[in-house]
Order: structure tokens, then sequence, then C-alpha cells
């Protein structure tokens, strides 16, 4: 079985940080977002793993390489338009060859590992028929579900009495149930005939959705999992520090940097190599990047500071901070998001005023 991970997409959600970077590279634990899915395939035993890349796919090359550190192969298929997730299986397919295959969006993150599914899926192709009747035939497809309170902005899934699929439809505005489709789908490479069949949707994408309607209307068996654990499309601030949360819980506490006797490290924390804390207090969960400074401050739980910031005489909590950022004299931060090299800082001029300097689509709350 091959993998193939969607990795393209102009992410306007996350904007601005995605002005200068792909969305799927922004950290959750101090860990890109598509880290996880390639060691969740890699765990799952999928050694040749192609990545959709789009106009941030440079970047995306430059972090992932050639996928040697994961243990696994990586090629990367260009895709030139975001023309929907059914068109990247379409341009994947010389990579994909006559084979199984697992997708998996590149910004969604499971707290489910991939393993159980694929093995389901496997084992659903080698059912022994019993004597004298005739074998099964295997699903086509295979995707995963999960209950959603808002069903609208998915791709939703209608089930028969049996548990099989028999209606999908992407983003309804009247949902026919509550079933969502998460962003991990197993298919045989009868997908390929289903993705050159179908027609663009009104949003002018090919998508994969109703090339699965596609293989329901054309007799083949779609199956399903629900999934257990969350699940999150990180494509939004909000979205995303719950997702640092959860992650974070699950850290292994360590300490290869240095903290100071005036300074106090509480709970789940992981201090990175090089990393300094002087006089200031950190209250799990909470990472802290190799080289990253701390001093007269406060960081809070869920909080995910990168490598070479600089925290001083600031309190910080439940945000995402990512690499060589400066936060000085502020009092209370929460619930943010700062892009690399960002600068906060007290101001001391008088007259005494907020003075910014913001790139477009940023985002303000001031107190
Ligand atoms: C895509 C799919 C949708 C699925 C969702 C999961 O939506 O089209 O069916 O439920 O991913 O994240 P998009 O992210 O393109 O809006």
């Amino acid at each position: 079985m091959k993998g193939l991970i969607l990795s393209g997409g102009a992410g306007t959600r996350l904007r601005p940080i995605t002005h200068t970077s792909a969305k799927q590279l922004v950290p959750i634990a101090n860990k890109p977002i598509l880290f996880y899915g390639i060691e969740a395939m890699a765990a799952a035993g999928i050694s040749e793993i192609g990545i959709v890349i789009g106009e941030t796919g440079e970047e995306i090359m430059n972090a992932v390489g050639d996928g040697w550190q994961f243990g696994v192969n990586v090629t990367y298929i260009q895709q030139d338009a975001p023309l929907g997730l059914a068109h990247c299986v379409l341009i994947a397919q010389d990579f994909l060859g006559n084979q199984d295959f697992v997708m998996y969006l590149g910004d969604n993150m499971l707290q489910q590992g991939l393993t159980d599914f694929v093995e389901r899926f496997e084992g659903s192709h080698q059912a022994h028929p019993q004597l004298g009747e005739p074998a099964p035939a295997g699903p086509a497809a295979q995707v995963l579900l999960t209950h959603v309170e808002n069903p609208s902005s998915f791709g939703v899934a209608v089930l028969d009495e049996y548990g099989e699929i028999v209606q999908l439809v992407e983003k309804p505005k009247d949902p026919p149930s509550d079933l969502a489709l998460v962003g991990v789908y197993l298919f045989t490479p009868h997908i390929h005939t289903a993705v050159e069949s179908i027609q663009p949707s009104p949003r002018g994408e090919l998508e994969i959705t109703d090339a699965i309607q596609w293989l329901v209307d054309n007799g083949h068996r779609v199956t399903h999992d629900i999934l257990t654990g969350w699940w999150i499309d990180t494509g939004k601030k909000d979205p995303l520090l719950d997702c640092n949360r959860l992650v974070l819980e699950t850290i292994e506490p360590r300490n290869d940097g240095t903290v100071d006797d005036l300074s106090q490290v509480i709970g789940r924390v992981v201090i990175g190599d090089g990393a300094r804390l002087v006089n200031s207090t950190v209250r799990g969960p909470v990472i802290i990047g190799a080289g990253t400074v701390l001093e007269n401050s406060y960081v809070g739980p869920f909080t995910s500071i990168a490598a070479d910031c600089v925290i001083l005489d600031a309190e910080i909590e439940h945000s995402v901070v990512l690499e060589r950022c400066q936060i000085s004299g502020v009092p209370r931060l929460q619930d943010s998001l700062l892009g690399r090299d960002t600068i906060v800082t007290r101001s001391t001029g008088i007259p005494s005023a907020t003075r910014l300097l913001l790139g477009d689509h940023s985002h303000v709350e001031i107190q």
C-alpha cells in the first residue's frame, strides 16, 4: 500500500502566517503538523509516500526532504492550481500505479493512528469465502467518519441499515446526517476511474466526495470506520490552539536546558537544548524550543514556544509562538498565534500609545 498526502492549498484562514509559510508546516508542540501525518503513515508500515504540493512546495520539500528522517521514500507531485482533492488523485496516478493507497489531508491531525484503519482495509481484501460460497467483493474504498456538530462544513455520509455508505454530499446546506468525512481515505485503484468520470463542483473543484459517490453509484462497496479519539482540521487559529493543547498533554517531560535557582518548572514541561530559564515560572504542559531564553517571565499551560525566542518580563499562556519571536514587557498574552520573527513589546514612549506594524490579514485584539 502507498500513501498520498495532500499538502497544497493556500491556507487563507491562517493568514498572515500562511503569507510566508505553508499551513501544513505550522508547528503543534514544536513539530510541523505535516510530520505527524508522515509519522502515522510510517507507523502503519507505509514506506512509499507521495506528497502533493502547490505554491508552498519548495518550503515543504526543504522540511521533509526525501523522507529519510522518517524512514520512508517521498515523491513530490506538483499541483499547479488547487483544483480539488480528486484532482490530486488524478495527477498522482503515475506515482500510485495499480496499488491500494491511503490518502491523508496534510493539515488534519488525528489522535488515533492509521494502523488499525489500514489493517482492517487490507484484511477486508483477503477475506476467504466459506466453502461453496462466492467470494464477497472487497470494498473499493473505506472512509473514516465522525459525528460533528456542524456537518455543513464537511463532506457528509449517509449509511444504510447494514452500515454501508449509500450517499455522500460535500458541504450540504441541509445535512442528511451528522457524520462528517475525516480527511483520511483508503482506496483501491477503482478510484482512478471515478476521478476521471466526475465533473467539477460548484466551487470549481473535483471533489473526492463526488468520486466516492461515483463508486457507490457504480455498484462498488464503500465501507467506513467511526473515528475514536479527537480529530482536528487545523486550518484556523482556534482549532490549532486546541490541537496544540491536546498534543502537549501527551509530551514526555525533559530538560535539556538550564533552569536557575530562582526559576520554577511545574508539571509536564519540555525544555529544549540550550534553552535558559532565568527567574521564570513555567507551568506545564508547555514546550520550550532550543535556544529560547525566558527571563522574569511566566509561561502558562498549553503553550508551545519554538526555538530561539526571547521572552522577557512577560506572561504568556495557551498560545503558539514560532521561531525567533521576541516578547517583552507584556503583562498577559493568551490564545495567541505568533508567526516567525514577530516582536511584541510594551510601548514606553510618550505619548503612550499602541504602535503596530502588521502584515496583511493580521488580527489584533487590544485590551
Ligand atoms: C475536505 C473535504 C471534506 C472533508 C474535509 C475534512 O474539505 O472536501 O469532504 O470533510 O476536507 O477536513 P475542505 O478542507 O476542502 O473544505
